[in-house]
């Protein structure tokens, strides 16, 4: 057992980790690559991604998912910034995200949603944010791109409340927008930023601030703007939620701050509130109670991602954890609790940006990815301590999409029985079997239907199986919870589908949410989820 060294508890206190999340296109990248900036980390902005800058950058296991069409990977970025060790996780952006964007939140402690002022909120942010709910995860929003024409503030606010159903509390307000975009006023200070684009001026630029009652404001805003300022601010006293760290604490109430990331403008303001706002790594629940970082010494971490075949000569796999307590060091033995082994963590190493590089060590609240010889699942447990206990599974998130799916060639059952079954436990597609009816096919469910795509171009290229799959109209699955549940008692819709899962659970699969509701209503006691337990 190792001992909780001053040292580490004050490397875990200092670590932020974030998940970043938007609806693509409104500047999530950009966001990030300015959080960048302040951190030193980068010195020049479009580094993190290779859009127009750098796409011969990206290293070459990303170029092989680009070309399978799987999207970005998410990568781990981490700086320091004003004392704080930084750990941002950044969810692929991507229209046709997979299951990963999801789990990505479960290693995160806090989430950033960057919305587009001109938009408003987006039907891939209230997929994840269902997430960041369920997990009671602090949720900062910062409304991106006010140099452009932007909606009405109350609207956006509204809107955030309504589509996500939490409530919000402005910690800053912006004065007009798109030309007429002069800055934001402080609701704590009393005071207006100043708008600058700094983006071609020094890489951390400087913002100027006026007291609100400052004769000088009137000379700086436009006419009528001012008035319009205080009478938005005034009815947001009387009308909007006070703040309250407590409820931000819990994820029910989410600081809004606005800005434009390609100016740079209103960035490091966002940072250090936010960084004082959000939590260090915090406990996570295990079979044995809560492991609190600050309590337990050593080291533990679960399995999030699984990274497969980055290179295909080697057929490596990287498993991607979240360190929840004490410090690694590079090729440390832990117990892997699933395994029921010891394991020799090998190769660590973390992203920055579209580079890997090698580290020697990391604490409570780091990400960190280690070579995997094909034995991790998603959701498992390592730990150094004796106390050999396992941290809760990750949920499976509901697919949205399925299909039948036959090997062309029946003489290749085995190849398509194992390379199907070594996908699903990487996590990119989850597999289920028909109900009762003596049929061995399998059906696939998966969140996006690229990845559809991307199952057969790996089976065909890794396992040498040709697949015909066939679409279903099935659009909702649930998970029964009850345990005592006959399924040939069950009273269903003519449109709905039993399946099993790989465990023998029966799930359901409907066409719509009508179909849903009347199977609630016509059998009483039952309970659905759309989240099932791993
Ligand atoms: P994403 O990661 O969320 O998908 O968005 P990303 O940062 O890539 O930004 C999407 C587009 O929006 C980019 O333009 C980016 O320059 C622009 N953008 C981001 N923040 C702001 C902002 O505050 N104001 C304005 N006006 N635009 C913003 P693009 O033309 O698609 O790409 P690029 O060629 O500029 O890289």
């Amino acid at each position: 057992m190792s001992e909780l060294t001053n040292e580490i508890r004050e490397q875990i206190k200092k670590r932020r980790t974030f998940a970043i999340i938007s609806h693509p296109d409104a500047g999530k990248t950009t966001l990030t690559e300015k959080f960048l900036l302040y951190g030193g980390a980068i010195n020049q902005a479009g580094s993190v991604k290779g859009k127009a800058t750098a796409k011969h950058a990206v290293s070459d296991w990303m170029e092989i998912e680009k070309e399978r069409g799987i999207s970005v990977t998410s990568s781990v970025l981490q700086f320091n910034y004003g004392g704080y060790c930084i750990n941002i996780l950044d969810t692929p952006g991507h229209q046709d995200f997979s299951e990963d964007t999801y789990r990505t939140l479960m290693a995160a402690d806090s989430a950033v949603m960057v919305i587009d002022a001109s938009k408003g909120v987006e039907a891939q942010t209230r997929k994840l944010f269902k997430v960041c709910t369920m997990r009671h995860i602090p949720i900062f929003t910062f409304i991106n791109k006010m140099d452009r024409e932007a909606l009405d503030t109350f609207e956006l606010l509204d809107d955030i409340e309504n589509e996500l159903g939490i409530a919000t509390c402005p910690v800053n307000w912006p004065i007009g927008s798109g030309k007429r975009f002069k800055g934001v006023y402080d609701r704590n200070q009393k005071e207006i930023e100043l708008f600058s684009d700094t983006r071609k001026g020094t890489t951390t630029g400087k913002v100027r601030t006026i007291a609100i009652d400052d004769p000088e404001v009137d000379m700086l805003l436009e006419e009528g703007q001012k008035e319009q300022l205080m009478e938005e601010i005034e009815l947001q006293d009387g009308a909007g939620a006070e703040f309250d760290q407590e409820l931000v604490s819990r994820g029910e109430l989410s600081p809004v701050f606005f800005g434009s990331a390609l100016t740079n403008f209103g960035v490091e303001t966002f940072l250090k509130h936010f960084l004082r706002m959000t939590t260090s790594p915090l406990p996570r629940q295990s079979d044995q109670g809560a492991i609190d970082p600050m309590q337990e010494p050593d080291f533990s971490a679960f399995v999030f991602k699984i990274q497969a075949n980055m290179n295909k000569a080697h057929r490596d796999r990287i498993a991607f954890m979240r360190i929840c307590s004490g410090a690694f060091d590079a090729g440390m033995e832990v117990h892997h609790i699933q395994g029921g082994k010891k394991v020799r963590l090998s190769q660590p190493q973390q992203l920055m940006a579209s580079e890997r590089k090698m580290i020697e060590n990391a604490y409570g609240g780091d990400i960190i990815g280690v070579f995997d010889p094909g034995i991790f699942s998603i959701g498992d447990t390592l730990t150094a301590s004796q106390k050999k206990y396992a941290y809760e599974g990750i949920p499976t998130f509901a697919p949205e999409h399925f299909a039948r799916v036959r090997q062309m060639d029946t003489m290749k059952r085995k190849q398509f029985i194992k390379g199907i079954n070594q996908i699903a436990q990487e996590g990119a597609i989850q597999i289920f079997q028909e109900y009762n009816t003596g049929m061995e096919e399998i059906i696939v469910g998966v969140v996006g239907v690229l990845q559809f795509d991307v199952l057969k171009y790996r089976l065909e290229n890794e396992y040498n199986v040709d697949i015909r799959l066939d679409n279903l109209p099935y659009e909702h699955i649930r998970w029964i919870e009850n345990e005592d549940v006959d399924l040939d008692k069950l009273k269903g819709t003519s449109d709905m589908k039993k399946i099993k899962d790989l465990k023998g659970r029966p799930l359901l699969l409907f066409v719509n949410e009508w179909s849903i509701r009347m199977v609630l209503e016509r059998n009483e006691g039952l309970a659905l989820s759309e989240f099932g337990r791993s």
